[in-house]
């Protein structure tokens, strides 16, 4: 069976409060069995979206469907939906099972049944024997399972996750990414997960739609987010990346040239749907690890500027160097692995350098 890519589909939602838009505009359609991430800054409308899909919070306009159904003006409980809070919150009073088995409650099942269910929700988190302990007395990475398991339990066909594990330290956090995908993988449950974190959101997700302001500014696979932002605003979100402005001059070969003032005209090649004007205003985006660092200027090539070394720091499996140039307003950020020729010793601060890159390695961004 072909699993439908607008299992949850959002048309044109939109949340004020007072005269805070906190979700604008937003539609989306996510796939049966997706892991879907929503990432953005804080304040930027994940949970209030989050708390919409779930029937948590009434949308000032715009439709929710989940599965062909209309839920737009369904109330949380009856929609097919689970949701583990931001602060997941397990009762402290009750034990792990009780914990696991308290919104199963109102279901009707025989106690067998809501044994075997309970089993099953604790045997999906890796949490079986663990069913008597009293919930105060496990680690934070066990009480987040049980969360999980409290909202798996209820077999929803869509559950949502706000930054189930921002309470996690960094080590285990790592560890739950994994394990959480796994799990996903396994309950083949469509999963949207709210983060701020890019690299969470990176690692784990299918697919990512990136917030601010209230409105979805791009929904994308994690590489394509990374290697094709679609403009300067997603391109500094995710993973960090340098800036050059310019001006278009022209387009030829598949290749254009860009006029970029004081460091001259600079060779890249158009993002997608046809170059850009000439004299049209852009940004070439160039990542840290794209970029070459030299201690002389090359013979010849394109795509060349020069400037001066501000910062060397080694940090392990990579060298980090920062490069100001003139007419450019913050310094230029250059990765390079340890293995590769550009090693971090030799390197004097306050020396003049070379940077260069291939066209390729380049993003004509949009303002
Ligand atoms: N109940 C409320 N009343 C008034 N304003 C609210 C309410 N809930 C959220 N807001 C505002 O709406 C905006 C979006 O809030 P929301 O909680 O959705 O952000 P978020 O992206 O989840 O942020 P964070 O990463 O900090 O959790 C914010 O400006 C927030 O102050
Ligand atoms: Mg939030």
């Amino acid at each position: 069976m072909e699993n439908r890519s607008d299992f949850v589909s959002l048309r044109d939602v939109s949340k004020y409060f007072g005269s805070v838009r906190a979700v604008d505009g937003v539609s989306l359609d996510i796939a049966q069995g997706e892991f879907f991430a929503l990432l953005g800054p804080s304040g930027c409308g994940k949970t209030t979206l989050l708390r919409i899909l779930g029937g948590f919070e009434a949308s000032n306009s715009g439709s929710v469907h989940i599965d062909g159904a209309n839920l737009t003006d369904e109330p949380a409980n009856l929609r097919p939906v689970n949701m583990v809070f931001q602060n997941y919150a397990i009762f402290p009073h009750l034990n792990v099972r009780q914990n696991i088995g308290y919104g199963l409650r109102q279901e009707g099942l025989s106690a067998a049944e809501m044994s075997q269910r309970i089993d099953e929700a604790l045997a999906t988190v890796k949490l079986e024997g663990y069913g008597d302990r009293g919930s105060t007395e496990l680690s934070g990475g066990q009480r987040q399972r049980v969360a999980l398991a409290r909202a798996l339990v209820k077999h929803p066909k869509v559950l949502l996750l706000d930054e189930p594990l921002s309470a996690l330290d960094k080590n285990l956090r790592e560890l739950m990414r994994v394990e959480l995908r796994a799990l996903q993988q396994k309950v083949g449950i469509t999963f949207i997960f709210v983060t701020h974190d890019q690299e969470e959101a990176l690692s784990m997700a299918d697919r990512i739609a990136v917030m601010s302001d209230g409105k979805v500014r791009q929904v994308d696979t994690p590489e394509h987010l990374y290697e094709a932002p679609a403009t300067r605003e997603v391109a500094a979100f995710i993973g960090s990346m340098n800036f050059l402005d310019g001006s278009v001059e022209g387009a030829a070969n598949g290749m254009v040239t860009v006029n970029a003032g004081p460091l001259g005209k600079l060779q890249v090649k158009p993002s997608g749907d046809g170059a850009p004007a000439a004299g049209e205003a852009v940004t070439i985006g160039i990542r840290p690890e794209k970029l070459t660092l030299l201690d002389k200027a090359p013979a010849s090539g394109d795509n060349v500027i020069k400037g001066r070394l501000t910062a060397a720091s080694y940090l392990g499996e990579r060298n980090h160097f920062f490069v100001s140039v003139e007419g450019v307003d913050a310094p230029i950020s250059v990765a390079s692995q340890n293995s590769s020729p550009v090693d971090h010793k030799g390197w004097i601060e306050g020396s003049e350098v070379w940077l260069t890159w291939k066209p390729e390695g380049a993003r004509l961004l949009l303002s």
